[in-house]
């Protein structure tokens, strides 16, 4: 994975949302959602709390069934969950090797740990359980587990909220790294705008419950990108008035 021996692999990660709507229990939650992630893309997505952006994820990976509508899915699909999607019962390294179960070759599957457990920073927690490691450190080992092994489309849930500012710019440039060695189709939630336009090939802004695409913007811009670059800083101008926030007070 991380030599880059995966970057020219043709691979078929195509999701597809085709008026799908869904509610719990008559809470209407997602309304007549249309949506074709590509191949390769980068698709993040933004709304206020509450209004459906983890719904969606779940129905994108077919753990939620949609009242109506349809979802189609090719490909392996790893998900980082919102909040513990870490096996209590095993430890750090035990969490990670779950995502390396496919990998039969001993010698490659340590190599791999251990060049996810230094990816994390967290040598030295290696038979750490989970309730002995930090929010910032749980999140870490879940990006660890999903990002281990061969999988087509990550599907990301406010997957650094936990970390600290520099960890989160480091977590962003590597995942930047990873996918430019070994592309994958990414859906990537997150209320953080300035992430949003780091790392997005497409923007979604997603209205109030029950959700709709109200907006989406595409940043060309190559990647990696600096938080600088004007194609960063001009998403982020975009995305905040769109959410009906006011740029230059956040700016
Ligand atoms: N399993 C469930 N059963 C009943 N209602 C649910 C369930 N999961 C979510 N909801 C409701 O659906 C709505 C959307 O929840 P969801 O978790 O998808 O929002 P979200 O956009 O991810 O919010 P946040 O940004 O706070 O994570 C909320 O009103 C929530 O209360
Ligand atoms: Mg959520």
């Amino acid at each position: 994975m991380f030599a880059g021996a995966m970057k020219d692999k043709p691979f078929a990660s195509r999701l597809t949302l085709e008026k799908v709507s869904h509610d719990y229990s008559g809470l209407a939650v997602l309304r007549n959602l249309n949506l074709v992630v590509q191949p390769g893309e980068f698709v993040v997505l933004v709304g206020p709390s509450g209004c459906g952006k983890t719904t969606l994820l779940n129905l994108l990976s077919g753990h939620v069934l949609p009242v109506s509508g349809k979802v189609e899915r090719e490909g392996v699909i790893r998900t980082v969950y919102q909040y513990d999607g870490l096996f209590p019962w095993l430890t750090v390294s035990e969490n990670i090797l779950m995502g390396l179960r496919d990998e039969q070759d001993k010698t490659r599957r340590n190599q791999e740990l251990a060049a996810l457990l230094e990816l994390i920073y967290l040598q030295g927690f290696e038979k750490h359980y989970p309730h002995q490691l930090s929010g910032g450190m749980k999140q870490r080992v879940e990006l660890a587990r999903v990002l281990a092994g061969d999988s087509d489309i990550l599907l990301m849930d406010e997957p650094f909220s936990a970390l600290d500012y520099q960890t989160r710019l480091r977590m962003r440039a590597e995942l930047v790294r990873l996918l430019e060695n070994r592309p994958r189709t990414v859906v990537f939630v997150t209320h953080d705008i300035e992430e949003a336009a780091q790392l997005a090939d497409r923007v979604l802004v997603l209205s109030n419950r029950p959700a709709t695409i109200c907006r989406e913007f595409k940043i060309e811009a190559p990647k990696p990108r600096e938080l600088a670059d004007d194609a960063v800083i001009h998403a982020m101008k975009l995305i905040l008035q769109e959410l009906g926030l006011n740029a230059h007070a956040a700016l």
